[in-house]
């Protein structure tokens, strides 16, 4: 069970979050008719979602019953966690996490949602610091997938892992602060809009040619006059307010911003555009941007990847401002940044400096790695493109796989991915793209570079474990396939999509299914492109483990401890799924066998799925698996490079990848 208290604008839409993901929350205020208020306040969001089809009723009215509203603190006795989202108050706060002490189970987590202050501070008062950490969500908590988690100085490291991965179990995208003032993304985003009014104050141009100019430049909705307008002035003044206390002038609240906040008005967004000043201004809001991010970066409050995931997911900027300074050039973007620290009198950051001396861009790693206890977890981080796997990402995660493979300090190595999806396939404007340019030879080369990296992955001297938090598609299977073990929790789900756009699986999916399920099953998931959850890919064998999120980390480590597994043996089929087995072991893409398929819910699906995918794919996969299941690995996924030109040249697979998320493919079977 997890908790919120304080049911306002914040607290109701974590509780509301909490809940559609399958939680029970308890969610507390300090009196009934408040309480009512928050309860209210996530119906109508509901309400709103049934409209546009985000829910059906029914699910609505299961999360709403999930959400249990108390104004009594004693409620609390059993939670996990407990989001505290009260007014921005630290007497008020600290008042609140004494009580939480009090009442809280001694390893429940305790975070702060708080915008302004030390999350040490707000923790001062426990009698256990340790589990008390910053969990900072973004407006509006229950549709912005942002979560910036923050360690205060006497938080335990157990409580932040355990806290991020809990931030995963509810769909977020999680960042990782420093305790510092506004954190990584307000840091930024209140100099951003302080530029802005600056802007306007010394009559640069006008508010409309601002917010074109600030749309245009940093690929937005909303420029910053509107965005004030909706998410608040007075939010925008505490915000510049408090860093200007922190940071000094560079940050401080423009005067004007302030007479604006006095006149209770908010801004006035008409005029004719100037596009002689667009480039003005863009370059004014991107200079102080840059240094203000590359200063964050200096004091280690974030790094650049988490600084630019911040923007993207955060602020829906269409780059984060490092990928910005790499498409302006460095030695643009640096004397930008000059410009700011001539004006403000103040340095300029020296990971600018050094940047700018080395003449190269900053190198943006989309791979990260770490070692705790002899255990190296080498995690994609794109939660925004879900993890996708292009050129890049396989590069990386060649780079740091071999790295942990090589080290003596390391024992056993975790392959996972951030955010909501574990890796949702391969990167599909790649293959758009080549295929357009007729430069299938790159697709040939990418995925031979990906296979050999999954085949040092199965022959790793070092256990390696596949840790499946959420969505594994295509890629992501076959990834997890060739680690010895696959651990997932109960939120994570798997399946090959591929044959329903046109290709197959050519990372080893045609062929580790097999080695893993037995060739009838190995069929049925990738020729019907099937789904299957954590249960069911347990009782099928298709993964080890599936533990609660807070066991993942422990079920890691006893598997690591354990070592390579031996010879694997596809495991017995289940009752439940002997039909679907054998009805693909004897071809079930025969069109003769399909009419007689026998009456079994499975077959029945998987045959009405067949006939939405197309025939080549389904065509070439089938062989492969038949002609690859008793070869040697090596050989055997050898086999799927060797069509590739032929399925990547044919007019199905160009129909189906480019017209993924817009509408139905129509394959013609050519
Ligand atoms: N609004 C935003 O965009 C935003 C974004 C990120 C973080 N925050 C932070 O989230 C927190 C909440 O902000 P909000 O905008 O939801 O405020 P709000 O005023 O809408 O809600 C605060 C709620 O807390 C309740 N409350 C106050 N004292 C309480 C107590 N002792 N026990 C139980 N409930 C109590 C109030 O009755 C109220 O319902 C603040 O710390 C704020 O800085 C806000």
């Amino acid at each position: 069970m997890l908790a919120v208290v304080g049911a306002g604008n914040m607290g109701s839409g974590i509780a509301q979050k909490m809940a559609t993901e399958g939680f029970d929350v308890v969610l507390v205020d300090l009196d009934d008719d408040r309480v009512t208020r928050g309860v209210e306040s996530i119906r109508g969001t509901l309400a709103a979602g049934v409209a546009r089809r985000i829910f059906k009723e029914d699910d609505a009215t299961a999360i709403l019953r999930r959400v249990r509203p108390t104004t009594r603190f004693e409620d609390l006795a059993d939670a996990d966690l407990v989001v505290e989202a009260v007014f921005e108050d630290l007497d008020v706060k600290k008042d609140v996490f004494a009580r939480l002490d009090r009442f809280c189970r001694p390893d429940s987590i305790l975070a702060t949602n708080t915008s302004s202050f030390a999350v040490t501070d707000v923790a001062s008062n426990t009698r256990l610091p340790e589990r008390v950490v910053g969990l900072h969500y973004f407006y509006h908590p229950a549709k912005n997938r942002l979560v910036e988690v923050v360690a205060g100085a006497r938080s335990a490291e157990s409580t932040v892992a355990k806290a991020w991965t809990l931030q995963e179990a509810l769909g977020k995208t999680p960042i990782r602060s420093k305790d510092s003032c506004g954190f990584i993304v307000n840091r930024f985003f209140s100099p951003w809009l302080n530029e802005a009014v600056r802007l306007l104050e010394e009559r640069v141009a006008n508010t409309a040619t601002i917010e074109a100019a600030a749309k245009q430049g940093f690929g937005i909705g909303m420029g910053p006059f509107e965005l004030m307008n909706v998410t608040g002035i007075p939010i925008a003044v505490h915000t510049a307010d408090t860093l200007g206390r922190a940071f000094g002038p560079l940050y401080q609240t423009p005067a004007l911003l302030r007479r604006q906040f006095e006149s209770r008005r908010p801004w006035d967004l008409s005029g004719d555009i100037d596009g002689s000043l667009v480039d003005v201004v863009t370059d004014r809001l991107a200079a102080v941007t840059f240094h203000v991010a590359a200063a964050l970066v200096d004091e280690g409050v974030g790094t650049i990847e988490d600084t630019d995931i911040g923007a993207r997911v955060g602020l829906r900027w269409q780059r984060g401002p490092f990928e910005m300074i790499n498409k302006r050039g460095i030695r643009e973007a640096a004397a930008l940044a000059s410009d700011v620290a001539r004006r403000w009198n103040v340095r300029l950051p020296d990971r600018l400096l050094k940047q700018a001396a080395s003449k190269q861009p900053f190198e943006l790693r989309l791979v990260t790695r770490s070692v705790v206890d002899g255990i190296a977890t080498i995690t994609i981080n794109r939660p925004d493109a879900m993890n996708a796997l292009n050129e890049r990402v396989m590069e990386q995660l060649n780079e740091l796989f071999m790295l942990s493979v090589d080290d003596p300090g390391t024992r056993g190595i975790v392959l996972a991915g951030t955010g909501k999806a574990f890796v949702a396939g391969a990167d599909i404007r790649f293959f758009v793209k080549n295929i357009e340019s007729k430069a299938l030879d790159r697709i040939v080369a990418f995925t031979k570079r990906g296979q050999e990296l999954l085949l040092a992955v199965e022959r790793s001297p070092k256990p390696v474990v596949a840790r499946v938090h959420g969505l594994a598609l295509g890629g992501g299977v076959e990834m997890a396939l060739a680690c010895h073990y696959i651990v997932a929790t109960p939120k994570a789900s798997f399946a090959f999509p591929e044959t329903g756009i046109g290709i197959y699986p050519g990372l080893g999916g045609t062929q580790r299914t097999t080695r893993r399920l037995g060739k009838g099953l190995a069929k049925w998931l990738v020729l019907s492109g099937q789904a299957v959850g954590a249960e069911e890919a347990l009782a099928i064998g298709l993964v080890d483990r599936v533990v609660p999120y807070d066991e993942l980390d422990g079920a890691i480590q006893e598997l690591i401890a354990r070592g390579r597994p031996g010879a694997r043996q596809p495991r017995a089929i289940p009752e439940t799924h002997r039909a679907v087995a054998d009805f693909f072991e004897h071809d079930g893409l025969d069109p003769a066998a399909r009419a007689a398929a026998p009456a079994d819910p499975r077959v029945a699906t998987a045959v009405r799925r067949l006939g939405s995918k197309a025939p080549i794919a389904l065509r070439i996969a089938s062989e492969l698996i038949d002609r690859g299941e008793k070869l040697p690995i090596e050989r055997a996924v050898a086999l799927e490079l060797e069509r590739l030109e032929e399925i990547f040249g044919s007019a199905d697979a160009y129909e189906g990848l480019s017209s993924l998320g817009q509408r139905p493919p129509a394959f013609k079977g050519v």
